[in-house]
C-alpha cells in the first residue's frame, strides 16, 4: 500500500488543469455497451475508477485500445452479459452496465454493488424502475439476474427518490427500448447532461421537456461516434477549496464557471475573492473566513461530494458552522481524523458542528473514502511539520495525478511505498 508525507503550511499559488470527470466517464463508459460498433471517448481521467469500468467492459467482451489521450472501444465481439462481484464490489457504478445490458440482450446478471463507507448503496429505485420497463429480475446470491423476454417497453417512470445513478441507468436502458419512456423527478447533475449529449450523438433521441423530466424515444440503430467527456466539478471545486484552506492564489483552468456556480456562491459567501473569466476561476484566500450553515443536496445544491472539503475551510472560519449531510447516511468518516488534526467537530446524526479558529496539527492519517480522503490532504497543506496519509488507494481512485498537481502548486508532497 501507498501513502502520502505532506510537509505543511505552504500557500498554494499558480494555475492547476482541471481533468475529465469521474462521474460522467463512468456512466458514459457503461453506455458504450448500447453500440455494437466503435466508440472514441477522450478526456477520460486517469483514475482507478475508470481503469475498473474499463476493465469491468473488457470482462464483458469489448476490446478497448489507448492512444495519446482517446480511449478506443470495440463491441464488434462484444457479447457478454455478466458483470462479476470483483469488479463491481470496488466501484458501484458497476451497476450502471446493467441497463445497457438488457436493453441490448434482454438479459443480464450484475452484481449487486454493496455497500462502502458512506452508506449502504442500495439500488432499488434503479431496480423498481427498471421492471417498469418490463424487466423481471431476482436477487440470487449478491447478484441481479435480470430479464426481458419481449424486449424493454417504454413506459412512464416517476422517481420516489432523486438518485444519479437510477436516473443515468434508466436513461441509458430506454435509448432502445421500444416505444417512449418518460422519466420524472431526474437528478440533473451536470454528468447526466453529459451523459445524454453523448447518447444523442451516438443517435438516440433524448429531449429534456422540463426541469426533472426527461423523454427518450427508443432508436435501433446506434452511431460510431467521438466524444469528449466534460471536466470534473469535484475536482475544481476541491482545487478551489484548497486556495482557500491555504490562504494562497489559484487559477483552475479547463472548467465551466456557470456549472459550479452554487460552490462559487458559497465560497464567496465565505469571504473569498473570486475572479471568473470564461473557462477558468481564479480563487484568492482570505484571512477572514466567514463560518456557514451548508446542507448537501442533489444538483443544483450544494454537492455532498464536496462536504468533507468544505468542513476543512470551515474550520478556520471565525465561529462555529454548521453541515448538514442529506444525502448519504455516513459521510462523516473524515471527523474523527480532521479531530486527531486538532479540529473540534462534533456529530450529532447528519449534523456537524464545526468550531472555528482551529490551526490544524500534522498527525499521521488514515484514508476512508475518496472525498475525505482529499479533506485530509487539504488539512495536512496547513498543518505545521509531516502529515502521513495511510490508505490512499481511496484518493487514487478520482483525483488524477495529486501529488503532482499539488506539488506544482507549491505543495511539499511525496508519495511513498509502506515499508
Ligand atoms: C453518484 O452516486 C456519484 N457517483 C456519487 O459520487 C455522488 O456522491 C452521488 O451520486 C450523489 O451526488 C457516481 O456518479 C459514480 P445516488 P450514486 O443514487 O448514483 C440513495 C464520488 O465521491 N439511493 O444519487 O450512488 C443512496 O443510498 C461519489 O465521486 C437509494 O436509496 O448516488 C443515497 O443515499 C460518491 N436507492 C441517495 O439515494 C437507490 O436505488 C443518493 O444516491 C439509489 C440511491
Amino acid at each position: 500500500m501507498q501513502k502520502l508525507e505532506v510537509l505543511g503550511a505552504n500557500k498554494l499559488k499558480g494555475q492547476v488543469k482541471i481533468s475529465g470527470s469521474k462521474n460522467a466517464s463512468l456512466p458514459i463508459l457503461a453506455a458504450t455497451l448500447l453500440s455494437k460498433k466503435k466508440i472514441i471517448l477522450k478526456n477520460l481521467p486517469k483514475v482507478k475508477d475508470i481503469q475498473t469500468m474499463i476493465t469491468l467492459l473488457k470482462s464483458l467482451g469489448s476490446k478497448v485500445r489507448f492512444n495519446i489521450n482517446q480511449t478506443i472501444i470495440d463491441n464488434t465481439q462484444q457479447k457478454k452479459k455478466f458483470a462479476s462481484y470483483n469488479l463491481v464490489k470496488t466501484m458501484r457504478a458497476g451497476i450502471l452496465v446493467l441497463g445497457p445490458l438488457l436493453a441490448k440482450y434482454r438479459s443480464a446478471k450484475v452484481s449487486l454493488p454493496g455497500g462502502c463507507a458512506i452508506g449502504s448503496r442500495p439500488v432499488d429505485i434503479h431496480l423498481k424502475a427498471l421492471s417498469k420497463l418490463g424487466v423481471k429480475y431476482k436477487i440470487n446470491q449478491g447478484y441481479v439476474i435480470a430479464n426481458a423476454p419481449y424486449g424493454l417497453k417504454g413506459n412512464k417512470i416517476n422517481f420516489s427518490k432523486i438518485s444519479v445513478g437510477a436516473t443515468e441507468n434508466l436513461i441509458i436502458a430506454a435509448c432502445l427500448a421500444k416505444g417512449t419512456t418518460i422519466l420524472s423527478n431526474c437528478a440533473i447533475e451536470p454528468e447526466i447532461k453529459d451523459l445524454t449529449n453523448f447518447l444523442n450523438k451516438m443517435g438516440c433521441r433524448i429531449k429534456w421537456v422540463s426541469k426533472r423530466t426527461i423523454r427518450i424515444i427508443g432508436v435501433s440503430e446506434i452511431n460510431e461516434i467521438s466524444y469528449s467527456v466534460m471536466f470534473d466539478r469535484i475536482e475544481a471545486g476541491t482545487y478551489c477549496v484548497a486556495a482557500g484552506v491555504t490562504g494562497g492564489n489559484l487559477t483552475i483552468k479547463n472548467v465551466i464557471p456557470e456549472i459550479i456556480k452554487t460552490e462559487i456562491n458559497v465560497l464567496k459567501k465565505i469571504g473569498l475573492k473570486i475572479k471568473i473569466r470564461k473557462n477558468e476561476v481564479q480563487v484568492i484566500g482570505n484571512k477572514k473566513i466567514r463560518n456557514m450553515k451548508i446542507k448537501t443536496a442533489p444538483y443544483p445544491g450544494f454537492p455532498t461530494d464536496l462536504q468533507a472539503q468544505i468542513m476543512v475551510l470551515l474550520c478556520k472560519a471565525n465561529k462555529s458552522s454548521i453541515i448538514q449531510e442529506d444525502i448519504f447516511e455516513n459521510r462523516f468518516m473524515h471527523v474523527a481524523e480532521l479531530n486527531r488534526m486538532g479540529a473540534k467537530i462534533l456529530t450529532i446524526g447528519n449534523k456537524a458542528i464545526i468550531e472555528g479558529n482551529i490551526n490544524f496539527a500534522s498527525a499521521e492519517l488514515m484514508a476512508t473514502d475518496l472525498r475525505a480522503s482529499v479533506s485530509l490532504v487539504l488539512a495536512a497543506l496547513t498543518a505545521k511539520g509531516k502529515s502521513v496519509i495511510n490508505r490512499i488507494y481511496h484518493l487514487d481512485r478520482g483525483y488524477e495525478n495529486i501529488e503532482k498537481k499539488l506539488k506544482k502548486l507549491g505543495a511539499k508532497i511525496k508519495r511513498v511505498n509502506n515499508e
